[in-house]
């Protein structure tokens, strides 16, 4: 039996109470919709900056009546101190762990306007760690990210060698991990932090400006519409599928207090370049009958972005007890098969 395997077992034996912050975006919803499957109790806080509501209904609409009873949304902001308060002492039942996701996300957005995702992703995470410290939750788990890498060469990405950052959002995200460690100094509130590498799956969005690659040229292919590689393609990332990345959040809430103050890579270990992904997604689609045989535009690198991102593992592996269930290809067949069969 897996740890992963084990903790859930545990969780539907004795169910506790998680706050899920930026629930309905697309990793907060899919911790949602597994938790709401593990029979937990749920509170969930949104200002739908980016998240949608359609993702709400969704899960509604894959978990029975009385799981979906035990979901309670609030929607507020994080920059407000009082909604994060309000959504911990949640009616007074109070919260037990806390999966922090709510951010504004996309380094080309944090160029653009870098004052509003400060906002969010620095004053709006202190206000969730304070407000969690006040309120003793048992543990505070956040989405910290690969961004933080910078320009630090090496390859694969271990956890204690980090670079400069390369944009206002890798800013953010690095500012978290600094308060996250100045919590435990001067309060003793111990977090974990969890570096995604480009997450990908069901309700990810691909619409608007700042979507994601895999949604975004998923999306294009199924409508026949052009399709555009910045750079020469060689660029590569560790694509982590959502199955993974909710493993990596149950299985960092419930870790024990010597497994607590640290940051982990959540990945899978492996690189892919966008010329690999583009024929990846091609693929997928041809098994679905989709045709999608056009060939690529090539453009410009953008601005911001690193040449290469692979994570080293072992660490989330040894002591959170990790095991990736889904490589790129098999998580693209199930996100490729989700935006075919939706309408977003
Ligand atoms: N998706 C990835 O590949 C990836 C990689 C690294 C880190 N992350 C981090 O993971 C987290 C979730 O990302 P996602 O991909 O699900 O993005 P998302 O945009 O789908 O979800 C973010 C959610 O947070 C909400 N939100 C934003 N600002 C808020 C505020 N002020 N108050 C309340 N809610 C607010 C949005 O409405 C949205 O529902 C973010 O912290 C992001 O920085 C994601």
């Amino acid at each position: 039996m897996t740890r992963y395997e084990q903790i859930k077992a545990e969780l539907l034996a004795s169910p506790k109470i998680w706050l899920v912050t930026g629930v309905a975006g697309f990793i907060g919803s899919n911790l949602l919709e597994h938790l709401l499957k593990l029979n937990q109790k749920v509170v969930g806080l949104d200002n739908f900056a980016t998240g949608h509501q359609h993702n709400l209904d969704e899960v509604k609409s894959l978990v029975t009546a009385e799981q979906w009873q035990g979901f309670n949304f609030i929607e507020g902001d994080i920059r407000n101190y009082q909604d994060c308060g309000t959504a911990l002492a949640n009616n007074g039942e109070g919260v037990d762990y806390v999966l922090h996701q709510a951010a504004l996300g996309s380094v080309p957005r944090s160029i653009a306007d870098p004052i509003t995702t400060n906002a969010a992703n620095i004053t709006g995470f202190l206000n969730m760690l304070q407000a969690a410290k006040e309120a003793k939750v048992k543990s505070f788990t956040y989405a910290a990210s690969s961004s933080t890498y910078g320009d630090h060469p090496a390859l694969p990405k271990v956890e204690e060698n980090i670079g400069n950052p390369l944009s206002p959002y890798a800013v953010t995200k690095y500012v978290n991990e600094l308060y996250a460690g100045v919590f435990t100094k001067t309060y003793g509130f111990k977090t974990i932090g969890l570096r995604y590498f480009n997450v990908f799956g069901q309700r990810q969005d691909p619409n608007g400006a700042y979507a994601a690659v895999i949604p975004k040229w998923t999306a294009d292919m199924i409508k026949g519409e052009d399709v555009f590689i910045n750079g020469d393609g060689e660029t590569s990332r560790d694509f982590c599928f959502i199955e993974n990345t909710v493993q990596m959040n149950i299985l960092a809430a419930t870790a024990s207090e010597e497994a607590k103050d640290e940051v982990y890579n959540v990945a899978v270990g492996d690189r892919t370049t966008l010329n690999d992904l583009y024929k990846a997604i091609q693929s997928a689609l041809k098994e679905c009958d989709v045709n999608a045989s056009q060939n690529p535009i090539y453009r410009d690198f953008r601005a911001g972005d690193v040449r290469h991102s692979q994570a080293d593992i072992n660490k989330a592996v040894e002591v959170l007890g990790f095991k990736p269930e889904y490589d790129l290809f098999r998580g693209i067949k199930v996100a490729v098969g989700w935006y075919i069969g939706t309408n977003i």
